[in-house]
């Protein structure tokens, strides 16, 4: 299945707005690191509901652009939004539709691992974004998080599954300084009392904290020389 008819499903099912209520836990701390300043142009890669477009431009007055490969994701993202700095486009990850270096910083949540080729995606961004820009990339579903492991299952989408490593490796060699890399816990997902335990989705409560709070969210930052 492609990405389109994919992540068009998910919109139509509504689990744009499902993936944003869960991803905002440490989306926004990736967000609130973000060197943004008035009148930036920042790109939001895999904007799904579009919510860190709107939060840069709402709270940074930035100019954003939430790409996305799935057109009703899109309409979605553009129907939620009421702000004139805010643009939605449909596009994919290997061929972003910016002119070199005319993007201040680009922002990536839980998208980035679904590019068809990942380095080519970040030699897309190395190129659009000017020196200095930074492309802050997190993701949830990385090596070292193995209770990410089995997501692949039940996604058609090929994903890449990366460890820190991989993830500044990749970066250098697209021609990225490293400028930071950590996990971000998420401190608000519910974790049940142990005796609740198994759940659908965790055998014992230390997994699922695990998942939560050790591992949380991944993120690297690159920083264009
Ligand atoms: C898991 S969703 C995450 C959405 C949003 N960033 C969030 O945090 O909720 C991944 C999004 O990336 C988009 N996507 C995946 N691969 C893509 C590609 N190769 N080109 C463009 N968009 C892609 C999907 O359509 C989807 O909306």
């Amino acid at each position: 299945m492609s990405v389109r008819e994919e992540f068009d499903a998910w919109a139509a099912e509504g689990r744009d707005r499902g993936m944003e209520d869960r991803h905002w836990h440490t989306a926004k701390h990736a967000l609130g690191r973000m060197p943004v300043e008035t009148g930036h142009r920042v790109l939001d890669l895999g904007t799904g509901s579009g919510y860190a477009a709107r939060a840069l431009a709402e709270t940074a007055a930035a100019h954003t652009y939430g790409l996305d490969g799935s057109p009703e994701m899109v309409k979605n993202a553009d129907s939620y939004t009421d702000n004139s700095q805010t643009a939605f486009l449909v596009g994919d990850f290997g061929s972003l539709p910016f002119a070199d270096e005319s993007l201040d910083h680009a922002f990536s949540m839980e998208a980035f691992y679904y590019a068809t080729d990942p380095n080519e995606t970040l030699r897309e961004l190395r190129r659009v974004l000017r020196p200095g820009g930074t492309f802050f990339c997190a993701v949830n579903y990385y090596e070292e998080n193995v209770h990410s492991h089995d997501w692949q299952e039940s996604i058609s989408v090929e994903m890449t599954r990366w460890d820190m490593d991989d993830y500044r490796e990749a970066f250098r060699e697209a021609g990225f300084y490293i400028g930071e890399q950590d996990t971000i816990p998420d401190r608000e997902t519910d974790i049940p009392p142990a005796e609740e335990f198994p759940t659908e989705g965790f055998e014992t409560r230390e997994s699922m904290v695990e998942r939560y709070r050790t591992y949380g969210t991944l993120l690297t930052v690159g920083v264009v020389p």
